[in-house]
């Protein structure tokens, strides 16, 4: 009779403890994308998120320098769109890779941007090429940045 108690409170922690789980990873998978309407380069980016397993949620705004603003992310490192995803900023055409190494490693700071508009970075070159000549930063909770990947 123990035995089977026993047994049934494993069953039951495992599901819950899989479910937990399931919840996190879902939630760290969908990047909510602030863009202004008539930016093409932002709808590409969202389309390597998409290509490299992420869900991405467009939100239009007319007023982007006043959504960074209420987000966090100052003017002089401000690209075109502002992404959110597991409580971090993504500003503009960070890799996806970068990303994923983010939500892994879950540094505390308050997220990644690659200032202005990098000619050869995911949304702005051709598909399937490697981004190039440029850096991503993390952006510290100080406002500070340090080079979080150079390419
Ligand atoms: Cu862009
Ligand atoms: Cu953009």
């Amino acid at each position: 009779m123990n035995a089977i108690k026993v047994g049934l409170g494993a069953i039951l922690m495992i599901s819950v403890g899989l479910f937990v789980a399931k919840i996190n990873e879902g939630d760290a998978t969908e990047v909510v994308m602030h863009k202004s309407a008539n930016c093409e380069c932002c709808s590409e980016w969202g389309a390597h998120m998409k290509d490299n397993g992420f869900t991405v949620v467009e939100k239009t705004h007319d007023n982007m320098s006043e959504i960074k603003r209420t987000l966090g992310m100052p003017e002089k490192l401000a690209s075109c769109h502002t992404g959110v995803i597991g409580g971090y900023l993504i500003e503009g055409h960070v890799p996806a890779a970068d990303v994923q190494r983010l939500l892994k490693e879950r540094p505390d700071i308050i997220g990644l941007t690659a200032p202005g508009m990098p000619m050869n970075s995911p949304g702005m070159q051709k598909k399937g090429q490697e981004p190039k000549g440029y850096d991503v930063l993390a952006l510290n909770h100080d406002g500070t940045t340090s080079v979080y990947a150079h390419y």
